[in-house]
């Protein structure tokens, strides 16, 4: 496994050493990794191998023991205060398995809300780029309508939506289409292939491996908190070199 020479300047997010337990249960055991700006990174490997853990510790939704993660030349696990914390956090995207939209407000305010109260967005143009953002994902006549009268597929690019209403120069992934009945995994796949297009740097934890061969520049593979593999997808798919990784593609053909 190699770790690439890249320029600190082409780096959007470096992973050094990061270890993480929870109790003296060891979850991440030493991940070095980078994402490289307008990368797109699919996270694969086994339920329970630490995929969800290693990407809350990117926006610091976990805390880590050791080692460092930088965004921007930023450390991001650095002593800082709630609100530099808020601010860091909102320039990462991320979007979540089930969705995590407040019920209470409508699909509109869901997308500006973030805006208004951490960048202090005056509250018309807030609406107004969030209509925008609901165009692009499909959904330009729901700005009215509450969560719970939504699909799983619409909440989800809702979500997508609102994570975008900050402009994060990074978006990050978890299971995005996992909670979704099939018919709706598509709709999900294509707004987040639109922004791999349009040069989004993106961090990816999916099973979709359909769409980690198409849009993926890289695969990570993880197994027991390591990462065992890191592979263009082309290479990762057709000669998964390390013998878990087999496996675990075996197992997923079948
Ligand atoms: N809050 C927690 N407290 C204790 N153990 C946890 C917690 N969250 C996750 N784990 C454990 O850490 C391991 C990795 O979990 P996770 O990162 O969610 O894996 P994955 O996303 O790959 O399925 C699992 O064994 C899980 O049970
Ligand atoms: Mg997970």
């Amino acid at each position: 496994m190699t770790t690439s020479a890249s320029s600190p300047q082409q780096q959007a997010i470096r992973i050094s050493n990061v270890c993480k337990s929870y109790g003296n249960y060891p979850v991440l055991k030493g991940i070095e990794a980078e994402v490289i700006r307008g990368e797109v990174v699919v996270i694969c490997g086994p339920s329970g191998s630490g995929k969800s853990t290693l990407i809350r510790t990117v926006n610091r939704l976990e805390e880590i023991n050791s080692g460092a993660i930088t965004f921007d030349g930023q450390n991001i696990h650095a002593p800082m205060r709630t609100k530099e914390l808020n601010l860091l956090r909102s320039r990462i995207g991320f979007v979540f398995q089930n969705f995590n939209l407040f019920p209470h407000l409508s699909v509109v305010e869901n997308v500006s809300i973030s805006p208004i109260r951490v960048k202090g967005v005056a509250p018309g143009i807030a609406r107004d780029k969030a209509l925008k953002l609901l165009d692009r994902v499909g959904l330009a006549d729901k700005a009215g309508a509450y969560p719970g009268q939504l699909s799983g597929g619409q909440q989800q690019r809702v979500a997508i939506a609102r994570a975008l209403a900050m402009e994060p120069p990074v978006m990050l992934f978890d299971e995005p289409t996992s909670a979704l009945d099939p018919e709706m995994v598509g709709e999900v796949l294509t707004v987040m292939k639109g922004l791999a297009a349009e040069g989004m740097t993106m961090l990816c934890v999916t099973h979709e491996m359909g769409f980690a061969r198409d849009v993926a520049d890289r695969v990570w593979f993880i197994d027991a908190g390591e990462i065992l593999e890191m592979a263009p997808p082309e290479e990762f798919f057709k000669h998964p070199r390390h013998p878990r990784a087999q496996r675990f593609l075996a197992d997923l053909r079948h």
